[in-house]
């Protein structure tokens, strides 16, 4: 993996261990996390590695292929550095930090050396975010002793991105990379927190998935995600519930009377949303992937149009791979730039890809990135 040996040679000391986490795509259920709502997303064979080298002072120097630079921060300066903010990159390993020493009192917590390096596209919507903290946090649970579990770890990493780098996101991004299974989607229960794999067989049905990174770059710690999180909240409030979870289709019509015309299409597009998450795991498990393509984009057309969080670019991306014989295709996390999946037959995959680029072309779009992902084995210890 070229991520651990890129990780390794950026590491001065001996190696105590090797640990690596995956991103990921969502295949459907977008902006249901935090509504307490149901997500099915997959880890992705692109991993984040974080080598680890024991030190003998308080001091957490982490290195990565990101930024030239490395930032140190003793154990003891760990609080105030982070309420400081301004750490950049680094914000995402000392929050793990941070956040792993408070959620786990019997810790014995100190100095070390950890390097990064990732294959993950950032900026992409494939959680590079999710794959560094999934790293770090597996590895210092082991060399600290934490005894956390993967479910906590995931929590870990949530609460580094809210509260050490300031992106008020849920907890799908580090549930699907600490507990991917191969050849399977993590459908999780966002209230639960209860999880459980289901079978994808993509590649026995002749299909693959088909990413395209418009590389319009989005900031979930700005502007629109936090202003659909907030509408959210606003719909919640007015029912008296205390999550969009809570309301269901037989709902819309009282959402309609009560909500002004953008919070009901907010409310709506939750509402209906966790129904399709709910539907597209009914047919995985009855009949397989080859029937929810109609649902893949009826997600995209609810975004689009009643959470109005796509950009030109990714619907575009998703008419290309529809009219080039994608069985589905949208937008895939938290929208305003990223990529789009589409649901393809494989033997499609490089006219579809061509198609895009020439679709993106003759819209004087940006080239973007067109790859296939596969779903993959989330968090573990490599060496
Ligand atoms: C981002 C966030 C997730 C989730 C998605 C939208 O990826 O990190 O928590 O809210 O957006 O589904």
């Amino acid at each position: 993996m070229t991520a651990v040996d890129d990780a390794r040679a950026l590491l001065a000391a001996p190696e105590v261990g090797v640990w690596s986490a995956p991103g990921r795509a969502n295949l459907i259920g977008e902006h249901t996390d935090y509504n307490e709502g149901f997500v099915l997303p997959f880890a992705i064979a692109q991993r984040t590695a974080a080598v680890v080298a024991l030190r003998d002072d308080d001091v957490i120097r982490v290195r990565s292929t990101f930024a030239d630079d490395a930032v140190e921060v003793s154990l003891a300066d760990l609080d105030a550095r982070i309420a400081a903010g301004g750490l950049d990159w680094a914000g995402y390993p000392l929050g793990v930090a941070w956040a792993l020493r408070a959620a786990a009192p019997d810790a014995t917590p100190r100095g070390v050396d950890i390097a990064l390096a990732s294959e993950v596209p950032v900026g992409a919507g494939l959680s590079s975010s999710a794959a560094i903290e999934g790293a770090v946090a597996s590895a210092l649970n082991d060399v600290w002793g934490a005894g956390l579990d993967k479910v906590a770890l995931a929590r870990v990493g949530r609460t580094a991105e809210n509260d050490a780098v300031g992106a008020p996101t849920g907890i799908m991004d580090q549930m699907a990379s600490m507990l991917g299974v191969a050849d399977a989607a993590t459908f999780l229960d966002c209230r639960t927190l209860e999880t459980r794999p289901v079978a994808l067989g993509f590649a026995e049905a002749g299909l693959a998935i088909l990413v395209v990174d418009t590389l319009v770059e989005h900031a979930h710690s700005s502007g629109g995600y936090r202003e659909r999180r907030e509408a959210c909240e606003r719909g919640a409030a007015a029912f008296g519930v205390p999550a969009l979870r809570d309301l269901t289709v037989d709902d819309l019509p009282r959402a309609a009377e009560i909500l002004d015309d953008v919070t009901f299409r907010r409310v709506r597009h939750i509402i209906t949303e966790n129904q399709r998450v709910l539907d597209t795991v009914a047919a995985l498990d009855a009949e397989g992937p080859t029937a929810i393509g109609d649902l893949l984009t009826a997600s995209h057309a609810s975004m689009r149009d009643d959470f109005e969080i796509s950009v030109p670019e990714l619907d575009l991306a998703v008419e290309t791979a529809l009219a080039a014989g994608a069985l589905g295709a949208r937008m895939t996390g938290g929208g305003f730039g990223g990529a789009a999946i589409a649901l393809i037959p494989t033997e499609l995959v490089p006219a579809a890809t061509d198609a895009v680029h020439a679709a993106f072309a003759a819209s004087g779009f940006r080239a973007p990135n067109v790859f296939t992902v596969t779903p993959s084995e989330g968090a573990r210890r490599d060496a």
